[in-house]
């Protein structure tokens, strides 16, 4: 009888060794990466758990993958080897203390921590300070030689500068493509039909692999120094750190991330550091690897079968996991655009778990040739939202093709697509209720008529129970409608009533965000605002004039005319006007470079060379505000002879005060302007 453990290591073996052909050789990876480290660390548990079971072969112990036949193989006297993983601070601290145990150290460990670049592990081979040989890790013995498209490499020299060149030295490094090269060239890729990479990585391993170096010499790939393998006759420092900055003397690249850290917190502190930076760098990384510095404990620690003892890779959380496309609904926006969301097998990504995301529009879908069913990457990076990246096309097994409504799955009114756009739209308008819900909905949001308590199930509620049919039916709504709702008590009620009248005092650039005119966002209805002061005017201009306004085009000009031209839309404006809605007057932008605006002025006791009327007439038409008495938003108090309480009081509350004279100071300094 079979033993389950062996039966179970032997299967994990296969799988891994099958995923390594993709990876390594084929550069066409068929399961996400933390799904690969996921079964390779279940293999090497079970293999520590029953070491009667390990053998040579398994691909715990091994590096890299075959060795592609069409390459001449190169023989690495020095092999290139891994990194172990730690995934988290514990492991992290584990592999510190054992490192202190084996050294019998007291004292913090100097490390040299480094970014771990994503791309593909090279060994340029520099005799006499010439490039003679540039070879692929392949399996950490035998790798591939890619001489020719390493030469194509902008930033690797094929010749050292400086002083003290070894007569041979090999330097390891990575090949990447940066990023901003890497988005340049799946967007043309898919721009022309073409294939596009996965990600960095996969660009950077099938562009240098080529027998065509003219390919190669097309692909914007660089290359980061990181270590040396072979030495002769060279005289080099006894720290890591150190080394590197001498690779990059003799005009090697390095990143520029590179730092010296001491023990476990150093190390810590700098991870969390690369890991806010991990989006704004301009190369993919998947973590820190941490070396220990001193060359000479590096010896002492040695290897263990496929990787150093004296460092470690600390991998960052994935950005990317694999799981299963259930089934897409088409949601109806605010504008009647129609959106395909995925709804996904729950997984846990970048620290959130996302059963849902956005394909944006049927191109999308396309583009990505998904399928109900498919095994697709959910991919998220910080701050940004979900997306699916791709689908890993080895797994899908009973595929359902996604098929767009031609209808609105709301109202059933027909679903618009204009040629040349990628939005397809219901054409119900406010028919619909969706459509309908979603302007309601936009209507109370926070930045346009901020009406608290009315969320998304209320609104679904009062849309569906027919108690509304438009914003200005909320207005309405009395607290008896109300109660009958799902969780909403007399208490929720009476407060929803509440905001809705509080709601009423707004403005007007608020007013018109909340109308929710297609391209009219918080900018614009701003500018809408100052430029036409008044509702009448923008009612009634045209598309000219529209255009006049700080950033309106035409498009935007042809929604706002459209929208203010239909029949429905108006009545809806005079409900909510009738219904209390205000906001306080515009004045023209002119008036505002009066010097006065928004001061006020209080004027007491006699004045003797002006009259008062005559003082107050001066500072209005300055802007100011005369007000008969003090309070704390007076600004100034202009005392004439014989001035009394109010002259105390501005005193008391320490608001700037004046004479007569220096209110004809004033009043001349303007005289001119
Ligand atoms: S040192 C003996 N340093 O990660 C130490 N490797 O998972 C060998 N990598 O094969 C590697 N950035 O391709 C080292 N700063 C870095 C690295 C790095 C990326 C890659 C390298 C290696 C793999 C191991």
């Amino acid at each position: 009888m079979l033993n389950p453990v062996k039966e179970k290591i032997t299967l994990l073996r296969e799988q891994i060794k099958q995923h390594n052909t993709h990876y390594y050789s084929l550069d066409t990876p068929t399961i996400t990466d933390s799904e690969y480290d996921r079964l390779l660390l279940q293999l090497k548990q079970l293999e520590s758990e029953n070491p009667k079971f390990l053998t040579p072969d398994s691909p715990t112990q091994k590096v890299g993958g075959a060795v592609l036949d069409k390459f001449i193989k190169v023989n690495h006297e020095v092999p290139m080897l891994s990194l172990d993983n730690v995934f988290n601070g514990e492991d992290l601290s584990d592999f510190i203390e054992r490192l202190n145990n084996r050294l019998t150290l007291t004292e913090n460990l100097t490390f040299c921590a480094e970014p771990k670049l994503d791309g593909l592990a090279i060994s340029l081979l520099y005799e006499n300070g010439i490039l003679v040989r540039a070879a692929t890790r392949g399996d950490g013995s035998i790798g591939e030689d890619v001489t020719h498209n390493v030469k194509t490499i902008q930033n690797i020299p094929h010749q050292l500068q400086g002083e003290n060149i070894p007569e041979t030295i090999e330097i390891r490094g990575e090949v990447v493509m940066p990023m901003a090269a890497f988005n340049n060239y799946n967007k043309k890729a898919s721009e022309n039909g073409e294939k596009s990479f996965a990600n960095p990585r996969n660009a950077a391993a099938g562009s240098l692999r080529q027998l065509d170096s003219k390919i190669t010499a097309k692909r914007p790939l660089a290359f980061f120094s990181y270590g040396i393998g072979l030495v002769n006759n060279g005289d080099l420092a006894n720290s890591h750190f150190q080394r590197l900055q001498q690779l990059k003397k003799w005009g090697l690249p390095l990143t520029n991330e590179i730092e010296v850290k001491q023990g476990f917190q150093g190390c810590l502190d700098y991870y969390q550091t690369i890991l806010t930076l991990r989006d704004t760098l301009p190369y993919e990384i998947d973590g820190i690897v941490y070396k220990v510095d001193d060359i000479e404990l590096q010896q002492q620690l040695g290897f263990i079968s496929r990787a150093p003892r004296w460092a470690i890779a600390h991998k960052f959380p994935a950005q990317e996991e694999q799981t299963k496309l259930l089934d897409v609904e088409f949601q109806v926006g605010r504008t009647g655009a129609i959106t395909p969301v995925a709804i996904l097998e729950p997984v846990f990504v970048g620290g959130v778990n996302i059963s849902r995301a956005s394909l944006h529009n049927n191109d999308e879908i396309e583009r990505l040739g998904i399928k109900i069913g498919d095994t697709v990457v959910v991919r998220r990076a910080a701050d940004v939202i979900p997306q699916i990246s791709r689908s890993l096309p080895e797994q899908n097994l009973s595929p359902k093709t996604i098929v767009f409504p031609s209808n609105c799955p709301v109202c059933k009114s027909e679903i618009e697509k204009i040629e040349g756009e990628a939005v397809a739209r219901c054409s119900g308008g406010l028919y619909c209720a969706a459509q309908r819900k979603e302007a309601i909905q936009y209507f109370s949001s926070r930045k346009a008529m901020n009406i608290d308590g009315l969320g998304e199930k209320v609104v679904e509620q009062l849309v569906d129970e027919k108690l509304i049919n438009n914003p200005a039916d909320l207005f309405v709504l009395k607290s008896e409608q109300l109660i009958g709702l799902e969780r909403m008590g007399p208490k929720k009620a009476e407060n929803l009533i509440n905001a809705l009248n509080n709601s009423k005092k707004t403005t007007f650039a608020k007013f018109l965000l909340a109308l929710g005119i297609r391209e009219v966002g918080e900018a614009t209805a701003k500018n809408l605002a100052e430029y036409y002061l008044t509702l009448d005017a923008l009612k009634s201009a045209d598309i000219d004039s529209l255009q006049e306004v700080d950033d309106v085009g035409e498009i935007v000009a042809k929604h706002v005319d459209y929208f203010f031209r239909q029949t429905h839309n108006l009545e809806v404006i005079d409900a909510l006007l009738a219904a209390g809605i205000e906001w306080p007057v515009l004045v023209p932008k002119e008036q505002k470079k009066l010097p006065l605006l928004d001061k006020t002025y209080v004027l007491t006791g006699t004045l003797n060379k002006m009259k008062r009327n005559e003082a107050k007439a001066a500072l209005q038409l300055l802007g100011a505000k005369v007000s008969g008495s003090v309070s704390a938003k007076t600004n100034c108090v202009v005392a004439g002879e014989s001035a009394g309480s109010k002259l105390t009081k501005a005193q008391e509350l320490n608001i700037p005060i004046i004479d007569e004279d220096g209110l004809i100071a004033l009043l001349e300094s303007f005289s001119d302007k």
